[in-house]
């Protein structure tokens, strides 16, 4: 059965996901900013086989009440909670609110914050580009994961049919991603370099210290993975993204705000919630603030 999906974030992988969801029969809505325009917009898209797809998308301010079956929230992490506040206040608390960004925090707040709603969250592992804020270009087939964050529910079956995997608990799922991007997004951040410069010897020593480090607070958070799983997974990563500049870097790059709290930030506080050490991630933390603040001065 056809459902209505609102995705609350226009970036890449928003855009990814709403034409899946027009390339599978669904109707999704992109929710803008409060007071916009509504509107009927054509969007583009490249898929991973350089076809170009065309599709028309709702646009709705996200201060308007909408018939959704469900939210895919994919903004970045820092925007997350200020983006959610206007769909707060109209959204039935039933309704799957489904968090997708990188990093951990805002997932942990919001749920605390409003206990009443219908939360969840997910991960991705798909490469997109946004071409214009109405083109974007699939670059890697990546796996999609999601699962309920607190309280349980039912997900429309819209998200199968894009892909996404339904776990029960997806806390080590978020944790997997977390680890990738505390490896590599830093990294490429602060050194200026391409994904697949990580896979250097010269990066080894920074990359044990990191999945070391994180290892032992992600056991101290009852999630079992181990310095060697994380290690594997940042280089596999690296490696199947070679080419690709992270996330962070881009945000460097482009005098944006970068996700860092929601990552390293983030292995630090819970670090120091155990009296763990995570020197190495709170070194990560220093230099990208410093150079996100200087890009931005
Ligand atoms: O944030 C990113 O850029 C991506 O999550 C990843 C996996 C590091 C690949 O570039």
């Amino acid at each position: 059965m056809a459902a209505t999906l609102a995705i609350l974030g226009g970036g890449a992988i928003g855009q990814l996901l709403a034409m899946d969801l027009c390339q599978q029969q669904h109707s999704p809505i992109l929710l803008t900013r409060p007071d916009s325009a509504t509107g009927i917009i054509r969007h583009q898209m490249q898929r991973l086989d350089g076809s170009v797809q065309h599709h028309s998308l709702r646009h709705a301010p996200s201060n308007q009440p909408q018939h959704c079956d469900a939210v895919l929230v994919t903004t970045k992490a820092y925007q997350a909670e200020a983006a959610l506040a206007p769909v707060l206040a109209w959204l039935p608390a039933s309704t799957p609110i489904v968090l997708l960004h990188n990093g951990m925090g805002p997932q942990q707040r919001l749920a605390q914050r409003f206990p009443t709603h219908n939360w969840w969250a997910g991960m991705l592992t798909d490469g997109a580009l946004k071409r214009g804020p109405h083109s974007v270009s699939h670059t890697g087939q990546g796996v999609r994961y999601l699962g309920p964050l607190a309280g349980q529910g039912r997900m429309p079956e819209a998200v199968t049919d894009i892909g996404f995997i339904s776990e029960a608990t997806i806390l080590p799922r978020l944790w997997q991603k977390l680890a990738v991007n505390a490896l590599i997004n830093p990294l490429t951040a602060c050194y200026g370099c391409a994904n697949g410069e990580l896979i250097r010897p010269g990066y080894r020593a920074e990359l044990q210290r990191l999945s070391d480090e994180l290892a032992a607070v992600a056991k101290a958070e009852g999630i079992t993975m181990t310095a060697e799983q994380i290690l594997t997974w940042g280089l596999s990563v690296a490696e199947a993204t070679c080419g690709n500049r992270s996330s962070m870097l881009q945000d460097i790059g482009a005098n944006r705000s970068t996700e860092i709290d929601a990552i390293s930030g983030f292995v630090v506080e819970r670090a120091q919630a155990h009296g763990l050490n995570a020197d190495a991630h709170q070194h990560n933390l220093t230099r990208v603030r410093q150079l996100s603040n200087r890009a931005q001065a």
